[in-house]
């Protein structure tokens, strides 16, 4: 048992919102059969998990990997107090994931116009004609919709993004009525300055949460500026698994394992259990033929 040091102006508790079966496999060379999926998803649950983005309703030529998504949410055994949020891009993909009794979506937009034309065939504009009837039918149906706002804070072919680019995309999806808007650092190249400059551009953390990808190894130190800077939830990923297939820069997220090390070091609780996650991204790895890069991970499974 480690003895924890706690810091200043940090939160007693942090959300993990937990992206690996969806950010993570989405990425994967092989697909991953949907038993191993479905097993995935409880192994999470099982280890504390209480969101888990499960799937994708994309275009199943855009990604192959999460093509099945009826049949995986058919086989996860949704557990109470658990949420199980699935992407969605267009009403055709909120039809499909109203047809699975999905509660909860999340719809994900571009803060750049190059990268909303390679991930969603739209322009920055347009994106918004596309987002706003699938977060008004599925507030009207009971269904809750988080947003995400993708390339924060640089884009591989705009560079760095002007601030209140990424202000204004975010305040219009939190005014279409998502309750969370999650900022995504999607080719990982963020530093810690940046992170609380956008941050405090938001005027308040209280709707905000991070999704870091560990391109550059700055996942770790953005995440606890983000939390010094109120933010509550943090995107991650057991294992560190994943990217974006329309990014070709982004690897993958924070790993969960490297965020519970850190957070169970400072005294923040997450209620997940570490030895398990790091089971199953061993567990994971063998599936994948290829070891966690989570620093972590690879110190743990040692023994
Ligand atoms: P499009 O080609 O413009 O689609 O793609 P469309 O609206 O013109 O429709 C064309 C055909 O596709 C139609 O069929 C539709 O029914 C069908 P047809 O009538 O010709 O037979 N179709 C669908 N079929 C199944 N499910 C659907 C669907 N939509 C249309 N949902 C679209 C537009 C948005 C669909 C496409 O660009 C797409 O699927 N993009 C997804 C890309 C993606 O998933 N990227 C990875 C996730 S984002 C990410 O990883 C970043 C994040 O992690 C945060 C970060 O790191 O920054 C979230
Ligand atoms: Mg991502």
């Amino acid at each position: 048992m480690r003895r924890p040091y706690g810091l200043e102006g940090l939160p007693h508790q942090v959300t993990v919102y937990e992206v690996g079966p969806r950010d993570g496999l989405q990425n994967e060379a092989a697909v991953v059969p949907v038993e191993a999926k479905a097993e995935f998803v409880a192994r999470l649950a099982g280890a504390g998990h209480k969101v888990i983005e499960t799937t994708s309703f994309v275009h199943p030529k855009w990604v192959p990997q999460l093509a099945d998504a009826e049949e995986l949410l058919a086989r996860v055994e949704r557990r109470p107090g658990v949420r199980y949020p699935v992407l969605v891009p267009n009403e055709r993909g909120l039809d499909r994931a109203l047809a699975m009794e999905v509660d909860e979506i999340a719809v994900f937009a571009s803060a750049t116009e190059t990268f909303a034309a390679k991930n969603l065939n739209r322009s920055l504009e347009s994106q918004f004609d596309m987002f706003e009837p699938v977060v008004a039918r599925a507030v009207a149906a009971g269904v809750r919709v988080r947003a995400y706002v993708s390339m924060c804070f640089a884009d591989p072919w705009e560079g760095p993004t002007p601030i209140p680019q990424v202000v204004e995309v975010g305040e219009r999806l939190l005014g279409l009525g998502c309750y969370e808007l999650s900022l995504g650092d999607t080719i990982g190249v963020a530093t810690p300055g940046h992170v609380t400059a956008l941050i405090e551009a938001f005027g308040s953390p209280d709707r905000l949460a991070v999704h870091f990808h560990d391109t550059y190894g700055q996942a770790l130190g953005n995440t606890l500026t983000a939390l010094r800077a109120g933010v509550t939830t943090v995107d991650a990923s057991t294992g560190g698994i994943g990217g974006c297939p329309y990014a070709e820069s982004a690897t993958g997220n924070l790993a969960t394992e490297d965020l519970v090390w850190m957070l169970d070091g400072l005294g923040v609780e997450t209620g997940l259990d570490l030895g398990k996650l790091v089971e199953t991204s061993t567990w994971l790895a063998g599936l994948l033929g290829r070891p966690s890069p989570s620093r972590v991970v690879q110190a743990l499974s040692k023994g």
